[in-house]
């Protein structure tokens, strides 16, 4: 990756053998926030240590607690001597793979502490203070003392100042598919819920648990995003409240043995994150959590492609065909037997509605041997990886697709038999090497083997970052299914094009689904950490479509499920929907064939969490504007000042809309298109129902194709 330094880069050094003070402040480069950092204890220098974060003179998070306990060797790493501090500025730019925007400014105040504690611990705390909130981690530096140890518990705390509405789902070790929840701080209940049943692999640990990127707002209008960036070689963070005090407190999650990570000097935690604005669309914008990251370590980054596809994919979820080749569809609840979905001929037509609609890819799920028992089994040897069904001709297919010059994505379903697709990685990337496969869908349903690790566990952490790295190696794309929350690690693999990790459109195929505010609040928590793989695109709502007796709908209109497109920021976006749904309405499939799926700029015109948000994006290299407005299940109207446009600019807007009878429940699939002349000073107004939404192109022209249009009025 290419990292300019755009500006120059202040240094300001304090080195201090013996510090008498024992508040040390740092302050953003905007001056809004400023976090302080406290060793109280009988003397200056020494003590326990605490931070606390104000945002334009009002308390975020009030003085808090540091520390990490350990079991090996035992001790409490929470009171410490002064060693040296050092403050330091730096402002540079830099230019990502791929992304929301051309370029990120990375501008902080760093403070690096170092610490001692009476036993002769070192260890070292780093702060980093940007305009848009603070990520703090953890040192362990080489040291006589300390070698290999492992960690109890980490102490860190987050005390915030009140009983804040909240966006949560469930603390869990194993999965984030859950609904989002809406309440006060206090009202966090993590062991039921109404989801809570139609996930699988839950390992709920306590009542009051709650996962991140936690998004909070406070009774004055503060929004608040907890999270981590640069998650590796430790467990993820759950948070646990105290409701008396409303303070957050860390809960990492165990090993099999109840351990929380195994790490030896030197070593670092992740960082923990703090993302906080007056402005709901300034948490939409922040790069805090990519800047925390560091940069590629893939040096030729050619190979990797921002991309749609396509894919025998929907038909499984709605129950049309199988990825099993008897057709019996274990796992799926279906009774009856359909045909299994993974055939050369349907492959094939997949391969010619993405060639005709320049659609980049084509996934294939159920092709390869194992989906009989694949799943709820706990079994070990499931999948190899390389074994294709009879009826799935790899070779032919291969052929096929570059014929049409359409490229193919591979699925590893590990059924969570993680030792197992160890044993198997290397000679499933090489066999889809050998295929011209160049990006692989993996997944983790079910509970993990080795028996009794976590899907957010430390074993497991290592192990995704693993497999992104070992597929760098091959040069494969990497999707994940099932596993832990992003953290930006993306900036580091840029091969990871996207995950899931949160509860993606396919519940609304086969549970009681999404509610119409959940791509509201996905943004502000999930998507904090980076891309999803959310699968938008569906055209036909209602499920009875496929079978009279289902009553599972998609909880969004037509309209909505293009501007997800722009709403929920993705370099790997499928069209989710089968091929002949998109062929009954090729007028609105025009703006998912046009949409980007990589961008030079980013605006969030408005946003508030569990309401509404509106984003309008600049593809890479071009003129070309997509915006995407959403709302939940109540209408609004979005008033959108296209302001961004170059000024003096004539361009051609498409608006997809929501019908004015349009409704998320009873009629969803009603939508209309027109087209009309826009420039900086348009303004648009639109209407959005009950679960709707909004897509529009804007797109430069030239003098000769004005005259047919008319303005926007
Ligand atoms: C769950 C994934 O999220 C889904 O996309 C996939 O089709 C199934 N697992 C089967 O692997
Ligand atoms: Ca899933």
């Amino acid at each position: 990756m290419k990292k300019s330094v755009l500006l120059f880069s202040l240094c300001f050094l304090c080195v201090l053998t013996s510090v008498a003070s024992d508040t040390i402040s740092i302050t953003s480069p905007d001056k809004n926030l400023v976090c302080r950092i406290f060793l109280t204890g009988p003397a200056g220098g020494s003590g326990n240590l605490y931070y606390e974060l104000n945002y334009k003179d009002k308390a975020v998070i009030k003085k808090s607690a540091l520390g990490i306990n350990l079991k090996s060797p035992a001790l409490q790493l929470n009171t410490f001597d002064l060693v040296e501090k050092n403050i330091s500025t730096t402002d540079e730019s830099w230019t990502p793979v791929w992304g929301e925007v051309k370029q990120i400014r990375n501008n902080y105040q760093q403070l690096f502490l170092r610490l001692k504690t009476k036993d002769e611990i070192l260890v070292n705390m780093v702060f980093k203070l940007f305009n848009d909130g603070v990520g703090f981690r953890y040192e362990f530096p080489q040291q006589a003392k300390l070698k290999h140890f492992i960690i109890a518990e980490e102490t860190t705390q987050f005390a915030v100042t009140g009983d804040h509405k909240t966006f949560w789902i469930p603390g869990d070790y194993d999965t984030n598919e859950y609904a989002y929840y809406t309440s006060k701080l206090s009202e966090i209940d993590a062991t039921g819920g109404k989801f809570s049943q139609e996930i699988h692999a839950k390992t709920y640990f306590n009542t009051n648990g709650v996962q991140t990127p936690l998004m909070m707002k406070t009774g004055e209008n503060l929004y608040i995003n907890i999270h981590e960036a640069a998650l590796v070689n430790y467990p993820a963070m759950n948070l646990v409240i105290d409701k008396s005090s409303n303070i957050l407190n860390a809960h990492l999650v165990p090993d099999a043995v109840g351990n929380k990570a195994y790490l030896q000097t030197p070593s670092k935690t992740p960082w923990r994150t703090v993302i906080v604005s007056d402005k709901a669309t300034d948490i939409l914008a922040s790069k805090m959590i990519l800047n925390l990251n560091e940069p590629s370590k893939i040096v030729n980054i050619s190979w990797i492609k921002p991309q749609k596809f396509v894919g025998v994919w929907w038909e499984l979820h709605v129950g049309k065909s199988s990825w099993d080749y008897s057709g019996s569809q274990v796992g799926s609840q279906q009774a009856t037997r359909v045909p299994h979905g993974a055939n050369t001929a349907n492959v094939k037509k997949y391969i010619d509605f993405a060639a005709k609609h320049g659609i980049d890819a084509v996934l294939v799920e159920g092709w390869n041997a194992g989906w009989e028992d694949w799943f709820g089994n706990w079994k070990e040897d499931v999948f190899d990886f390389v074994t294709p069904y009879p009826d799935f001709d790899v070779k032919e297919i291969t052929a096929y697709a570059k014929l049409k010059n359409v490229q193919m994505i591979m699925h590893h379903e590990t059924s969570s038999s993680v030792s197992n697709y160890e044993r198997w990685m290397d000679t499933a990337y090489r066999f889809m090497k050998n295929n011209g496969y160049n990006a692989v869908k993996s997944g983790y349903v079910g509970q993990i083997i080795p028996r009794g690790e976590h899907h957010d566990g430390q074993w497991m952490i290592k192990h995704y970052e693993r497999a992104i790295a070992k597929a760098a190696g091959y040069q494969i794309m990497v999707d994940q299914h099932e596993p832990v929350r992003p953290t930006g690690l993306h900036r580091t693999y840029p091969n990871y094009l996207a995950c899931e990790a949160a509860r993606g459109n396919e519940f609304n195929a086969w549970s009681s689904g999404n509610p119409p505010d959940h791509e509201t609040i996905l943004p502000f928590t999930r998507l904090m950490g980076g891309p999803m793989d959310y699968t938008p695109g569906i055209f036909k709502i209602k499920m009875n479509f496929y079978d009279t007796a289902k009553k599972e709908q998609v909880h969004t209109t037509l309209a909505k499920q293009l501007a997800l497109y722009v709403t929920m920021y993705s370099p790997l976006q499928m069209a989710a929907d089968l091929p002949e749904n998109y062929e009954r309405h090729l007028d609105a499939f025009q703006f998912i064939k046009d949409v980007a799926v990589d961008w030079d700029d980013t605006k969030i015109i408005e946003a508030e969490p569990g309401d509404y948000i509106s984003i309008a994006r600049k593809a890479k290299n071009k003129d070309d504007w997509f915006i995407g407005a959403i709302t939940d299940e109540n209408s609004r109207t979005s008033i959108l000042p296209l302001n961004f446009l170059d000024a003096g600019k004539k361009y051609l807007a498409t608006l997809y809309k929501d019908a004015d009878d349009a409704h998320w429940k009873n009629n969803p699939e009603a939508y209309a298109i027109e087209k009309f002349m826009v420039d900086a000073k348009t303004i648009l107004k639109l209407k959005l129902s009950p679960g709707g939404g909004a897509a529009i192109s804007i797109l430069p022209v030239g003098n000769s194709d004005i005259k047919s249009i008319k303005n926007y009025k």
